[in-house]
């Protein structure tokens, strides 16, 4: 199968080949005409953010990211400013609270920066609506039709763990910038002449963490009410330090477009950096995302030199003779990512490059990861220890440990 990944006839997104999309976030071949809910992709991203008008610029400057459209007072959004960004087939929408009776400042007040919504494209809504209903799914908003003068979009939206939800559109019939209510807008930021046309091409896959017993409950409700399946499963032995110890499975749509990993606490000598999370972000909700790069290096230079802070690895990862026997042969030398703090993992299909951020709030919450595919599907389940020891020295460093 060739083409563009289709979001819809906005033209917007359409600039990264079904084929890069492959290789980039691990697709599989399926079958939709079975699926009781089927997904085209994910649609956005949206955020709740203490400074909306500032965050467009981090994304702009930091991620690479392009501003595209915006909401706002100026256009008769009274309540807050949505700032809409791109990089490759990537959206994500920040929204900070003008109006300070705004509901986003209350979810603000409660949860910092943080993920409210990962939209989902579908391919008809009032037909997935009736089945998330079916099996028990909380409907959000009931699905009904928003227009202007590019034309309609079809939307209803589902809860899922936290105050989180999924906003289900049909955007095949609008061709405006984003949503009805906002306007095309372009960044004043003009980036270094040098600069890579973008920094990640994709959402890889967003991560949930829910509280200690919850992850089987929220898989079982991605099967149930979303089709979704299971892509793989770790226990926590396998991802357990002598801290933090958490479970993790994933859940992907048919194609493995739209992968969502879940974590769960799991009992350990101390807090774990799941505890953290919910502790920080009163709950349960979205832990970080993975942007998928064709040139991790590339990404994480640019990156780092914008003043994003990533995770340190220790030396002993690169060093460990055990490393050369378990990743085998990469596409650039282990001193090169030992440089960069680039961690490496290989399963039967392949091998993956992949980097973790800080967190990039003020609260001890979200972060992002950088995730280059060579062929595998997996989600770095060798590099976790080594990972989580990382994290927790940084952890140990805010006093949470
Ligand atoms: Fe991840």
């Amino acid at each position: 199968m060739t083409g563009t990944v289709n979001h819809g006839r906005t033209g917007q997104l359409d600039d990264v080949t079904f084929d890069q999309m492959r290789r980039l976030v691990g697709l599989v071949e399926h079958d939709d005409s079975k699926d009781p809910f089927p997904v085209k992709a994910l649609d956005a991203v949206v955020f709740v953010v203490g400074n909306a008008t500032q965050s467009a610029l981090f994304y702009q400057v930091a991620l690479g990211m392009e501003l595209i459209a915006y909401s706002g007072p100026e256009h008769g959004n009274r309540d807050h400013k949505a700032f809409v960004l791109k990089s490759g087939s990537a959206r994500f929408v920040l929204k900070g609270a003008v109006d300070p009776d705004s509901p986003l400042a209350d979810h603000h007040r409660h949860h910092g920066d943080g993920v409210v919504d990962l939209a989902l494209e579908v391919l008809d809504v009032d037909k997935c609506v009736e089945h998330a209903r079916a099996q028990g799914a909380t409907v959000l908003e009931e699905p009904h039709d928003v227009s202007d003068e590019h034309g309609t979009i079809r939307q209803a939206a589902i809860a899922t763990y936290g105050e989180t939800r999924h906003t289900l559109l049909d955007r095949s019939h609008y061709t405006g910038p984003y949503l009805p209510g906002y306007v095309a807008r372009r960044g004043g930021y003009v980036k270094p002449a040098d600069a890579p046309k973008r920094l990640f091409q994709a959402v890889d896959h967003c991560v949930g963490n829910v509280e200690l017993g919850q992850m089987d409950r929220w898989v079982e409700f991605y099967n149930r009410v979303m089709g979704f399946v299971n892509m793989a499963e770790f226990v926590g032995d396998d991802i357990a330090t002598d801290y933090s110890a958490l479970m993790s499975k994933v859940v992907a749509n048919g194609n493995h477009r739209v992968k969502f990993p879940l974590n769960e606490p799991a009992v350990g000598k101390r807090k774990s950096q799941i505890d953290e999370y919910l502790e920080f972000y009163r709950g349960a909700g979205c832990q970080h995302i993975a942007l998928a790069t064709g040139d991790i290096i590339k990404t994480v230079t640019a990156m780092r030199a914008a003043g994003v802070e990533f995770l340190n690895t220790p030396d002993a990862y690169y060093d460990d003779p055990e490393l050369r026997a378990r990743i085998g042969e990469v596409r650039v030398p282990i001193e090169t990512l030992k440089e960069h703090g680039i961690l490496v993992d290989r399963d039967e299909d392949g091998y993956l490059l992949q980097i973790f951020t800080k967190p990039i709030g003020d609260r001890p919450t979200v972060f992002y990861e950088l995730i280059e595919r060579h062929g595998s599907l997996g989600f770095g389940k060798g590099n976790f220890k080594a990972l989580f020891e990382a994290i927790e020295r940084e952890q140990e460093r805010r006093g949470n440990l």
